[in-house]
């Protein structure tokens, strides 16, 4: 595919982004099985100005644009909205041509620009408010953190009303027609950006989405994926219904017990620890993880106020089914939720101390020491069970929900 196209956003405001169809995995935490786009942006006004630029590897792509659209030496503001190289990656190739130009970004941005730059260049901090003069129009520069790091802002042009937003309301979609209007369906890459991308900061993401609600807006750049020049609030109104479900906190007492059991020693304390939770009036589910996607684990979590996680012991580790569990848990969302451990071992037992100090690590509360029994679990150990669960749900109602 030849990617030498050159968008029209408003009569002064240019895509000048490249299309990535290619890439499958994206920062190795995404499937991107329809490539990407990284948007790039000229704002044609007296002052010329470049909103964000592209993936290193694509400058050559990304030069050809540029210089049909402007003289770099008339570049005078490089504005970045967010730092991860797939959006700054090309700063230093266009510094070297845009002598004259100033990176206006946030606090955090201008420090991590140096840091992954390694040398001063001329800058601008702008802060929640703060506007620029660009002759014949305005940029106004909308404080919104951690979507998805610290140093992300929008940036909204008045007199076009186009605003910039970076990651926000991006996907992972990659049709060379480019506007959303004729790219076809893409709700389901939408979604799983918003997922992997977005849904740890779905507070911050609502903060974000509050602050633009006033503005009027023609058109919705983001950084990756569909341009959207109509229909723009649909996608606003997605994202704010997926941030607030993420957001939405279990209204009664829900405890979640996961394991994995090889021959099966795990699982039947399993159950006596349930048969303990029952003598109370809270709700319980136990689930087998062997073979569960990260994703439902993701969303039992979401929907528990505690869990409890059942792990036997291998070659002085826990399972990669646990591991899952691990990778799925947001301390933003789970901080605080009530967490016990517990598991058969043969001689050495890491595998709940494992779970122990990971869960702590991420943030949730500890109920007891890891709850470890050789082998099989005897009648000592099963009454031992039955009470560790009656107890695990009598603190659950004193922490969790309080
Ligand atoms: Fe598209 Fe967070 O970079």
């Amino acid at each position: 595919m030849t990617d030498n196209k050159i968008l029209e956003i408003t009569p002064d405001v240019k895509w000048i982004g490249v299309l990535d169809p290619d890439i499958r995995t994206f920062d190795i935490v995404m499937e991107t099985q329809f490539g990407s786009t990284y948007n790039s942006y000229f704002i044609n006004a007296t002052k010329k100005v470049i909103v964000d630029t592209v993936k290193e590897k694509f400058w050559e792509v990304y030069l050809a644009k540029l210089l049909a659209v402007v003289k770099p030496e008339e570049i005078e503001y490089i504005i970045i909205n967010h730092t991860e190289p797939d959006h700054s990656g090309n700063l230093e190739n266009l510094l070297k041509i845009a002598k004259n130009a100033k990176v206006v970004g946030s606090g955090n941005a201008i420090r991590y620009l140096l840091d992954l730059i390694g040398h001063e260049f001329q800058h601008l901090i702008v802060k929640d408010g703060d506007k620029i003069d660009l002759g014949n129009k305005t940029l106004q520069f909308i404080g919104a953190p951690n979507l998805h790091w610290p140093d992300t802002m929008y940036s909204y042009l008045v007199e076009d009303k186009v605003l910039f937003t970076c990651d926000s309301f991006g996907a992972h979609y990659c049709n060379p027609e480019m506007y959303c209007d004729k790219v076809g369906d893409y709700d389901e890459s939408f979604k799983y950006y918003f997922d992997v991308i977005m849904k740890p900061y779905s507070k911050f993401m609502l903060k974000g989405i509050e602050k633009i609600r006033p503005l009027e807006i023609a058109a919705l750049c983001t950084g990756h994926g569909p341009l959207h020049t109509t229909n723009w609030d649909r996608y606003i109104g997605l994202t704010q219904k997926y941030a607030t479900e993420a957001l939405a906190k279990p209204e009664k007492h829900k405890i979640a017990l996961f394991y994995v059991s090889a021959y099966h020693n795990t699982e039947k304390v399993a159950h006596k620890i349930i048969e303990g939770i029952k003598t109370t009036d809270i709700e319980v589910e136990m689930y087998d993880i062997e073979k569960m996607p990260p994703a439902e684990i993701d969303e039992i979590i979401t929907n528990s106020t505690a869990i409890i996680i059942g792990s036997p012991t291998i070659s002085q580790n826990t399972f990669y089914q646990i591991y899952n569990v691990f990778a799925v848990i947001n301390p933003i969302r789970d901080r605080g939720k009530l967490y016990g451990s517990f598991g058969s071992y043969g001689w050495s037992g890491e595998g709940p101390k494992i779970v122990d100090v990971v869960l702590t690590s991420l943030k949730l509360k500890k109920f007891a020491e890891p709850f470890t029994f050789k082998f099989t679990a005897y009648d000592e150990v099963n009454d031992f069970a039955v009470d560790y669960g009656k107890r695990f749900a009598e603190a659950c109602v004193k922490y969790c929900l309080a």
